[in-house]
Formats: C-alpha cells, sequence, structure tokens
C-alpha cells in the first residue's frame, strides 16, 4: 500500500523526505513524489519507479528547497502507475498538496459533482478528488476545510496536506489508513507507519480515526471531526527498524494474515452499493452476461485454489459451467471454446509467466477475457479485455494470504452478481449473500484472536512428516489451499484429497499418528465426512477436525475440533483458511525457517 511521510521544522525537508520513504519501500510501491514549499510557492517532483529516480532527479530532495514539505510512495489502486498519477495531487491553482495512502470509494460519484463545477482533473487517481474538495471547501480555514471533505469522502485516507496560506503548517487527517506523528524538537513528522521516522525520533503519537491533525514545527494539535481539540498520549517506541517494517509482526507473513479483513472489506466495499453489485470495471451489460455460456478459470498456486473454490459457486449460483485450470496446462491443451466462452485468468502478481501465456491464448482465440489481478498495471492487469483489481495491497510474504482472500471475494461478487443477472436468484437472495459477505471480515476477527491455541496444536507437529487434508466441496477447495501454505513454507510433505477419494488409495498412506485435517463446513456432506474421518482414525491417524459450531457432533469423531463462525455455504473457504494459515506460519515459525521467504520460491513465477 501507499506510504506518505511529511517534515517540518528547520532543515531542508527534501532529504528527509526521501529517506522517510525509503524506510516505506517495503509497502511496494510503483511511483513516488515530494511537495515542498519554499516561502513562495509549494514545489512538487514526481517519478515513475523506484525512490531512486526521484532521488537521481532531484539531487537527493536538495533541488525543492523549503523546510516544510510531504511525500508519497504509490501503490497504484485507481489509474496505472505513471507520473500523472504519482502523488502529490494539487488544486488548479496549486495552493493546496496532498499525500494519500487509502481507497476513496465514492470518488468517481465526486469526481463527476466536481468535473460538473468547472474543476479540471490531471490524473486518473481517487486522491485527486481531495485535492480538488479541498479547493472547494476552503475559504481560509484549513482545519475546518478538510473536516468539510472527511465529512463528504467515504473509504479510507490516510492524507498530509499543504497549503500555500499556512506556510507553517502541515495538516493531516486519518480514516483506516495508519498514521504516526513523530514528534521532535523543534521540527515534526507525520508518516504512515514508525519506520519513515525511527531515525528523528523514537516519540509518537498514534492518530485515531477520524481525527484532524495541525503540525508545526513548535507543537502538534489533534482535532476531531467538530474541530473540539483532543490530547493525547505521547508514545515511545521500542521496536527496532526490521521489526517497524513488519508493524511489529515477526513475519509479513503474519501481518498479511491479520491484513485480511481490511483487505477484504477494501476490496468488496467500493463493489456494493445500495445493496447491490457493482463492478464498474467489469465491462459486461448485463447482456453480454446473460450470454456467457462456459468460463475457464486460469491460475497457479493459490490463485488456482481460489478457481477451485469459485467452480462451485458459479455453478450452483448462476448455473454457468465452469472449467478450472492451471495455467500451465490450459495453455497447451487446445481448449474446447465458443463466442460464449469468457476465461478468468486470477493472478496476485500480474506477472506469472504461465498465467500470462494462458492470457494470450485465450485473446488469440478470440475468447472475452477478465483477469483477477492484485498489482496494478501488471502485464496480466494490462493485457485482459477488463481487470477486477483485488484492493490486498503489496504482498510480500512469498505464501500467499491476503491475496487468496481477495481473490475469493473477487469470485463471490462476479458469481452472486452473474446469478442475479441471469435471474437464477432474486434480489432478496442478492441481499442476504452480500449481508454474508459483509460479516466475513469481522468473522476473520475473531478467528485471529485464538492464534494461541491454534499455535499451541502446531507445536505439537513441528516433527511431523506428512500431514494430510481432507474435504468436500468447497471443503476440498479450502484444503488444496491449506496443504499448499503448509508445505511451501514447513518443507513438510502435505496434500489434500477429495475425502471421498481416500479409499481409491490414499488411504494407504495412514499411518499411526499420522495428522489427518479435515474440514467440515458444507452442512449436507457432514455425516460423509465424519465416515472417512473415522476411516482413517481407524487406520491410526490424528483428525484435527475444521467445521462451524452447529456441528458438535464431529467431536465424537475428531481428537481435536477448531470451530468457525457458520457463514453463508458458499463462503466457508474465507474462514476455515485462517486456522490453516496460521497453523502452517506457526509450524514453519517453530521450526525455525524463513517463513516469508521459503527455500526455492520467488513471490512471482515470471518464467515458465
Ligand atoms: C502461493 O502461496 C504461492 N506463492 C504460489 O503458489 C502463487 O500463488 C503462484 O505462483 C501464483 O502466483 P500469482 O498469483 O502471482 O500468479
Amino acid at each position: 500500500m501507499c506510504g506518505i511521510v511529511g517534515y517540518i521544522g528547520e532543515e531542508q525537508a527534501g532529504p528527509i523526505l526521501l529517506d522517510g520513504l525509503s524506510k516505506l519501500e517495503y509497502r511496494g510501491y510503483d511511483s513516488a513524489g515530494i511537495a515542498v514549499f519554499d516561502g513562495e510557492k509549494i514545489n512538487t517532483h514526481k517519478a515513475l519507479g523506484k525512490l531512486r529516480v526521484l532521488y537521481d532527479e532531484t539531487e537527493g530532495g536538495n533541488t525543492l528547497k523549503g523546510t516544510c514539505g510531504i511525500g508519497h510512495t504509490r501503490w497504484a489502486t485507481h489509474g496505472i502507475p505513471s507520473v500523472r498519477n504519482a502523488h502529490p495531487h494539487m488544486n488548479s491553482d496549486e495552493t493546496i498538496a496532498v499525500v494519500h495512502n487509502g481507497i476513496i470509494e465514492n470518488y468517481l460519484k465526486l469526481r463527476k459533482k466536481l468535473e460538473g463545477k468547472g474543476y479540471v482533473f490531471n490524473s486518473d487517481t481517487d486522491t485527486e478528488v481531495v485535492a480538488h474538495l479541498l479547493d472547494y471547501y476552503y475559504k481560509g480555514d484549513a482545519l475546518k476545510a478538510i473536516a468539510t471533505v472527511m465529512q463528504r469522502v467515504e473509504g479510507s485516507y490516510a492524507l498530509a496536506i499543504l497549503f500555500k496560506d499556512h506556510p507553517s503548517h502541515i495538516y493531516a487527517a486519518r480514516k483506516d489508513s495508519p498514521m504516526v506523528i513523530g514528534k521532535g524538537s523543534g521540527e515534526n513528522y507525520v508518516a504512515s507507519d514508525v519506520p519513515a521516522i525511527l531515525r528523528y525520533t523514537r516519540d509518537v503519537f498514534y492518530v485515531e480515526n477520524e481525527e484532524l491533525v495541525s503540525i508545526s514545527k513548535e507543537n502538534v494539535r489533534f482535532y476531531n471531526t467538530d474541530l473540539e481539540e483532543v490530547s493525547k498520549e505521547c508514545k515511545k517506541v521500542e521496536w527496532d527498524i526490521s521489526a517497524a517494517e513488519k508493524g511489529g509482526y515477526e513475519y509479513f507473513m503474519l501481518k498479511e494474515i491479520y491484513d485480511q479483513p481490511k483487505a477484504i472489506k477494501d476490496t468488496m466495499n467500493p463493489r456494493i452499493k445500495d445493496d447491490n453489485i457493482v463492478i464498474e470495471e467489469l465491462g459486461m451489460t448485463d447482456e453480454e452476461i446473460r450470454r456467457i455460456d462456459r468460463i475457464y478459470i486460469v491460475a497457479c498456486g493459490t490463485a488456482y485454489h481460489t478457481g477451485v473454490a469459485a467452480k462451485y459457486i458459479f455453478e450452483d449460483l448462476a448455473r454457468i459451467p465452469v472449467e478450472v485450470d492451471l495455467a500451465s496446462e490450459f495453455r497447451y491443451r487446445n481448449p474446447i471454446c465458443n463466442a460464449g466462452t469468457m476465461v478468468i485468468v486470477v493472478s496476485q502478481s500480474g506477472e506469472t509467466a504461465d498465467s500470462l501465456a494462458a492470457l494470450r491464448l485465450a485473446k488469440e482465440r478470440g475468447l472475452r477475457t477478465l483477469g483477477i489481478v492484485n498489482v496494478v498495471g501488471s502485464s496480466i492487469a494490462r493485457e485482459a479485455d477488463h481487470v477486477i483489481y483485488t484492493w490486498a495491497g503489496p504482498e510480500i510474504a512469498v505464501a500467499s494470504t491476503k491475496a487468496y482472500s481477495t481473490q475469493l471475494i473477487a469470485h463471490y461478487l462476479l458469481a452472486v452478481k452473474f446469478a442475479f443477472v441471469r435471474g437464477m436468484i432474486s434480489r432478496e437472495e442478492m441481499s442476504g449473500y452480500i449481508r454474508e459477505m459483509k460479516e466475513l471480515p469481522a468473522q476473520i476477527e475473531m478467528l485471529l484472536a485464538g492464534k494461541e491455541k491454534i499455535q499451541k496444536f502446531a507445536n505439537r507437529y513441528i516433527a511431523a512428516k506428512d500431514v494430510f487434508f481432507i474435504g468436500r466441496g468447497l471443503d476440498y477447495a479450502v484444503s488444496l489451499e491449506a496443504s499448499l501454505k503448509l508445505k511451501e513454507i514447513s518443507y513438510i510433505f502435505s496434500d489434500a484429497y477429495a475425502a471421498g477419494e481416500l479409499k481409491h488409495g490414499p488411504i494407504s498412506l495412514v499411518e499411526d499418528g499420522t495428522l489427518v485435517v479435515a474440514v467440515l463446513t458444507q452442512d449436507v456432506l457432514v455425516p460423509k465426512m465424519i465416515s472417512n474421518m473415522q476411516e482413517v482414525i481407524t487406520r491410526g491417524a490424528f483428525v484435527m477436525a475444521i467445521t462451524n459450531t452447529e456441528h458438535t457432533e464431529v467431536e465424537k469423531s475428531a481428537q481435536y475440533v477448531l470451530y468457525i463462525p457458520k457463514t453463508c455455504r458458499y463462503f466457508t473457504c474465507s474462514l476455515a483458511i485462517i486456522p490453516l494459515q496460521l497453523f502452517a506460519y506457526y509450524i514453519s515459525l517453530g521450526k525455525g525457517l524463513d517463513v516469508d521467504k521459503p527455500r526455492n520460491l520467488a513471490k512471482s513465477v515470471t518464467v515458465e
């Protein structure tokens, strides 16, 4: 996700801003920029690519003179990576400069209103709306203008703002995206995260939601949206820089597991409006959706596993035949397709060679292609006819977690929308599914709160030689993902089987003490699953069951039961995977392995 920094004090701001941004590079970005007030005007410089480019072009930040400035590293969400889309963004007469981390969900509506009032936009970003809205409401009182804008925008933001009329202040405002204020002596800082300011001060204030901040070099004042001043306690940062980059988590993977509720909200909320699923970027009319008669979902690894889950949901809900294929297979098997075929390519990085090749094959066949991608402006995102971005933010750990969860959300939104448009479900049913989807982030929070119990159980299996995962239907789909998580970060052999398949061979692998993880979230299949559990237990297996709180009968069969909240049967993968991600994480941690960078693996497999 993006990074913001700000400095006001006695020193030249440019070099300090660039140094602060360099400590936020771990967050992932594709462009950067700074704005510095030189006493007369606000000067900006923006550059595409790594921070080094901005550093070189501004001679280390020294070409922009002044002791008050803001800076930004951009992880593109709305608008491809480019100089024009890089932050800071300004109003037309360049008296206001804004940097932003987050997503303004209603930016299109606000942009249309502002354009109707004669405002001219220079970028494709959601952030630029904030610069023009501030211009529209600013009548001399900066805080008042900011408070008004906060009432108009929906979504998440950490904003740092310069007003030419107020050269001795930086203003900031926060909702959902993190923000800290660093307290110096005769100088003060604002940043998305502690690493950016740790070199200068360990005294910080954590900005709360819906708070505004007025920062001068002498002091820092906090306000609520009614512009009543609020007092805050200054905290001392005890972390070292490495821990700080992971937000205090030991590994990025754990941080990203904990990012999932927010990532799901960021991906889902902008596409649910007035109890309707609105996927503007889909680029398909209802008639075109009705004409789809076959869907291929093509991907690799974790992304492929979301496709296995999506097949069950699309076919059951929208009654469209779905084939899920590994990209490395699809591209060589001469798939059967016709004008009504749609190919969905799922990829976190958007650069996976096999998935890109599969996309190109589909396009050569003249098929409608849709990307579900996390990295904005990546090859798959650019080459697919249309793309639905998962707004998970950059996923640093090799083992995918929040990308998986947000890809599932994209599939849910598509399947429910397609089912409704094709008349397979009523508006009330669609509202019901939307309601259940909206519950998922809070339910995941609950599961994450139970991490100690999972860690304790995982520690019993650090020396395991092999672990099997079994499930039926969507529980088989999530078992595939759980097994991949375990094997790729713990190096323990693991596999996932459709539970009905055990007696056709795999059950010969079960020995005394073999751990078998059984997933039972599909109510109608629970009795069958219980029989499968008994089959392996009689052969010596230890069964850990994942089920929802309505199936306590499972305790009679499994030796260890982990309960997940009840949700719609289509969405259970989003919950069942959480304890299983943590299970894999804690086993890898217990083995003393590099959880974020497992041996032999790369985050993006850009070669065949
Ligand atoms: C999953 O944890 C792995 N990192 C890997 O299987 C990954 O999902 C696969 O390489 C696909 O990557 P993509 O989503 O970037 O295309």
